[in-house]
């Protein structure tokens, strides 16, 4: 079990910026594994620092189906950075667990390639598109204090953000 518990809106350490991190120690990878945890047991297919509370560019991601008995396939980031991003556009329906049970497409560059830092402190590079892509990008975005409902019309985000509300109000969150 993690320690973690996954942040909501509209706390306002989601909209700040993470820090980067010096290396990737024993220490980070004891978070990176916490939030893998905490991610799996939400259940979710991405999640940044900020969302438990923790301002260091750090992500995890496991896109495996686990209810198709997949093996588990967990990326772990420490300071993520796109250095390609198509011009070409993908819009998918997008969620979060800092915004639970909303969703709304995004628009984002369909294919990326991303630089970061892996488990083992190794540079490595990814490139996503489809799925994998929209998660690393929203995922990149939380680290830079933005979150999907950003990206929409205030009118949308402002709905989404009562819903959010009134589902804490009854206690159903
Ligand atoms: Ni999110």
């Amino acid at each position: 079990m993690s320690d973690y518990k996954i942040i909501t809106v509209p706390d306002p350490v989601l909209k700040q910026t993470a820090h980067a991190v010096s290396g990737v120690d024993d220490s980070l990878r004891k978070q990176m594994d916490a939030m893998l945890q905490t991610m799996y047991d939400a259940p979710g297919i991405g999640l940044a620092a900020n969302q438990v509370g923790l301002l260091n560019r750090v992500l995890v991601m496991d896109l495996s189906r686990r209810d198709d008995d997949e093996e588990p396939n967990p990326i772990c980031m420490a300071n993520p950075e796109i250095i390609y991003e198509s011009e070409q556009m993908s819009v998918m329906e997008e969620g979060c667990l800092s915004i639970p049970r909303q969703a709304a497409d995004v628009e984002r560059p369909a294919i990326v390639r991303v630089k970061y830092l892996d488990y083992n402190g190794k540079e490595a590079e990814l490139e996503a598109e489809g799925l994998l892509s929209h998660c690393v990008q929203h995922e990149i975005d939380h680290l830079n204090g933005v979150l999907f409902i950003d990206y929409l019309s205030s009118l949308k985000r402002n709905m989404i953000l009562k819903r959010v509300q009134k589902l804490k109000k009854q206690s159903l969150l």
